[in-house]
């Protein structure tokens, strides 16, 4: 099984794969943010919350939206908690099972769902969760997702489960064997009447892909979603 926490220790160097990812997801959530039209939003397997947290801290504070963390290692959900009071940021971490749906109905709908680092799961989990989505989200509601490229890159189908879902694309910024980070706005579709009790749960790992990883820039994105 992987151990969560010290996956978390390569944030610590600042230009390891995941903190470019980390810095791509901040900078697509600062642009949601800055467009006013999130006031809800929900992260499933929010790990430390430092994708949300710090983002967060530096909106004004009567515009902040009311967010929810969900995450399984208490550790964790304890960090996360430490990380938004330091922050003086208010947001609810939930510690429970986000493949549940029962762990976070009562919180919905939002405007913003965070599928980030959602990797260990099996592809009709992915599928399957990218088809329910609607059913968590506002109208005009977004999703923000990464996928690494792993050694069987299923970014493309993901991508297309998003569009064939109702969704239109707004943003992907990827490296070609490394991550890749989608911003999907709900644009189409009939509703989702009834979510499925279990979106996904975690199983082995993925094998990391081979390749060179080269880092493609961030390029400017001015969000823009209606239904
Ligand atoms: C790859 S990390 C991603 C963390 C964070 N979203 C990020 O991108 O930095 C996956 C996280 O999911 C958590 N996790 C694993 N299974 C879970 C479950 N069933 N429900 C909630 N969280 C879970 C792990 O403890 C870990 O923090």
């Amino acid at each position: 099984m992987t151990d969560w926490r010290e996956w978390h220790e390569q944030y610590s160097d600042p230009v390891s794969s995941l903190s470019r990812r980390l810095r791509v997801v901040q900078r697509r959530l600062e642009d949601l943010l800055a467009s006013g039209s999130i006031r809800r939003i929900l992260s499933l397997c929010a790990g430390d919350g430092r994708d949300v947290i710090p983002v967060l801290a530096r909106r004004p504070r009567e515009g902040r939206p009311d967010t929810v963390l969900v995450e399984l290692d208490p550790i964790l959900a304890t960090d996360a908690q430490r990380r938004a009071a330091e922050a003086d940021v208010p947001v609810s971490v939930v510690v429970g099972d986000a493949g549940l749906a029962q762990t976070w109905t009562s919180v919905l709908t939002v405007d913003l769902l965070m599928l980030c680092g959602i990797g260990n799961i099996a592809d009709e989990d992915i599928f399957d969760t990218v088809r329910a989505a609607p059913g968590l989200l506002s109208p005009a509601g977004v999703v923000i997702w990464t996928r690494e490229a792993f050694n069987r890159d299923l970014r493309p189908q993901i991508r297309q489960s998003f569009e064939d879902a109702g969704f239109s694309e707004i943003a992907f910024d990827y490296e070609p064997a490394g991550y890749g980070v989608g911003v999907n706005c709900l644009t189409s579709g009939a509703p989702v009447s009834t979510l499925p009790e279990r979106l996904f749960s975690f199983v082995r790992p993925p094998t990391p892909a081979s390749g060179r990883v080269v880092a493609q820039p961030v390029k400017p994105f001015a969000p823009r979603c209606s239904r």
